[in-house]
């Protein structure tokens, strides 16, 4: 059985389930406002439809993504890859110190440890730094698509969103 928590590196990293704790942390310190998105990722994990990973360096959140078991958010994408959890959201804090890296890797290792053989991820077509750390992890380019999401801006008013991304797979069993 996989344990609760998983360390990386000198035992300073390590990555874990998010707890409502954090879900009011991550909003103290990055606000979502209405957007609410720590706490709609935590209650899709409460729920069994994802894990929604933090990272945490020397005790503090240093990163987050979201496992979603269904597959990729856009649902023209989900029906291509059947069986294929999306990691969803992945952003860390600072940059470039391995935090991503880890999150991923955990990820992957949850995603094997609940049989899965594969496991995808969408990167946004203007967002080339991020694309060749997945390349560099083994995930290959595989579809390409539109990504539509929505926030509500701070007087209120709803923006539509439409990211040209790639949706990027990983075979777990190589
Ligand atoms: C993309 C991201 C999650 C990667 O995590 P990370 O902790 O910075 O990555 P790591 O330290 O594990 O690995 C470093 C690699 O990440 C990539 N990278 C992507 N964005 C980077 C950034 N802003 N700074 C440094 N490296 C970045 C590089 O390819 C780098 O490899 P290189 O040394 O060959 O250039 C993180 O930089 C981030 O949160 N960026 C902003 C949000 C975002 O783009 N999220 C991804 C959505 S698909």
């Amino acid at each position: 059985m996989l344990p609760a928590l998983g360390l990386y590196g000198a035992g300073m990293l390590l990555v874990r389930e998010c707890t409502a704790e954090d879900v009011v942390a991550l909003e103290q310190a990055m606000p979502t406002g209405v957007n609410d998105r720590y706490g709609k990722a935590f209650r899709r994990q409460q729920a069994g439809g994802s894990s929604y990973l933090v990272a945490v360096r020397d005790g503090v959140l240093a990163g987050f993504g979201e496992v979603l078991w269904d597959g990729c958010r856009m649902a023209d994408v989900r029906s291509q890859y059947p069986n294929c959890p999306e990691f969803n959201g992945l952003s860390a804090f600072p940059a470039g110190q391995g935090i991503g890296t880890a999150l991923i890797r955990a990820a992957e290792a949850r995603a094997e440890n609940q049989g899965f053989r594969m496991i995808g991820l969408g990167v946004a077509e203007d967002n080339p730094n991020a694309a060749r750390l997945y390349l560099r992890l083994g995930y290959q380019a595989r579809t390409r698509y539109v990504d539509s999401w929505s926030y509500v801006d701070d007087a209120g008013t709803k923006h539509d969103v439409d990211d040209p991304a790639t949706f990027m797979v990983k075979d777990l069993t190589a």
